[in-house]
């Protein structure tokens, strides 16, 4: 069917922030609104996957179509997303924060009169995308994200081969640009045969022109 290409295949997409704990009442978290990642799942959805989404916390809806798994933590992400492998593909969009506070408390950290703030010792999040491309279960077609503010292309590149995607999708995340938790998007989508930069379009519209060259992928061969 032309109009629904991914048909009988699975996806799996991860979306939005995480919330790492310090304490019960206290997170670290980044700006990163879902709009992106949610846009993607429900695009794939439209062309018939049979998609999950496993989203961190967010304020926008879930969407239609979609099973929609909510996580807060990097590793409750990482989680959800081994769990169900395999897949036909995986795109990796979450902003998935880079530490988590490497021993949080199960109290609310008290501030006590006179004594100096509690230092925040962090340590490395597990990388998601980086694990599922380079899984046994590897989807065929894994895609994942650039945020960058600085030599997008360049670090992009890297990315592609240090995470074993077939994609990234980097975007400038400065915040001029307003794309980060903005409706809008301008991306470059890397491969290891070149690059395309795409026009300045909605988030809803770089998310249908993914989900086809994704299609398009999963077709060849
Ligand atoms: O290394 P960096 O965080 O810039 O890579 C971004 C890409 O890697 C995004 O696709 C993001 O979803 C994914 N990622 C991940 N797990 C992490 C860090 C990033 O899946 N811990």
């Amino acid at each position: 069917d032309r109009d629904r290409p991914l048909e009988g295949r699975t996806a799996l997409v991860t979306s939005g922030p995480t919330h790492e704990p310090i304490d019960p009442v206290r997170y670290i978290a980044n700006r990163s609104s879902g709009r992106q990642g949610h846009a993607i799942a429900a695009a794939l959805a439209r062309l018939g996957a049979d998609v999950t989404l496993v989203s961190g916390p967010v304020t926008i809806p879930d969407p239609a179509g979609v099973t929609t798994v909510h996580v807060e933590r990097a590793e409750e992400m990482r989680d959800a997303v081994l769990s169900r492998l395999p897949v036909d593909m995986a795109v990796m969009v979450a902003a998935v924060a880079d530490w988590r506070v490497a021993t949080s408390s199960d109290q609310k950290i008290k501030k006590q009169a006179g004594d100096a703030p509690a230092p925040l010792i962090l340590t490395e999040n597990p990388d998601i995308l980086k694990t599922v491309g380079h899984h046994v279960k590897r989807p065929r077609v894994v895609v994942g994200f650039a945020a960058e503010t600085q030599d997008i292309e360049e670090n992009a590149l890297r990315k592609l081969e240090r995470k074993g995607a077939d994609l990234i999708v980097a975007n400038d995340v400065s915040p001029e640009t307003g794309i980060m938790g903005g409706s809008r998007n301008r991306v470059k989508v890397l491969s290891p045969t070149g690059v395309e930069a795409w026009p300045d379009l909605t988030k809803d519209e770089v998310a249908d022109r993914l989900a086809r060259l994704i299609a398009e992928r999963l077709a060849e061969r």
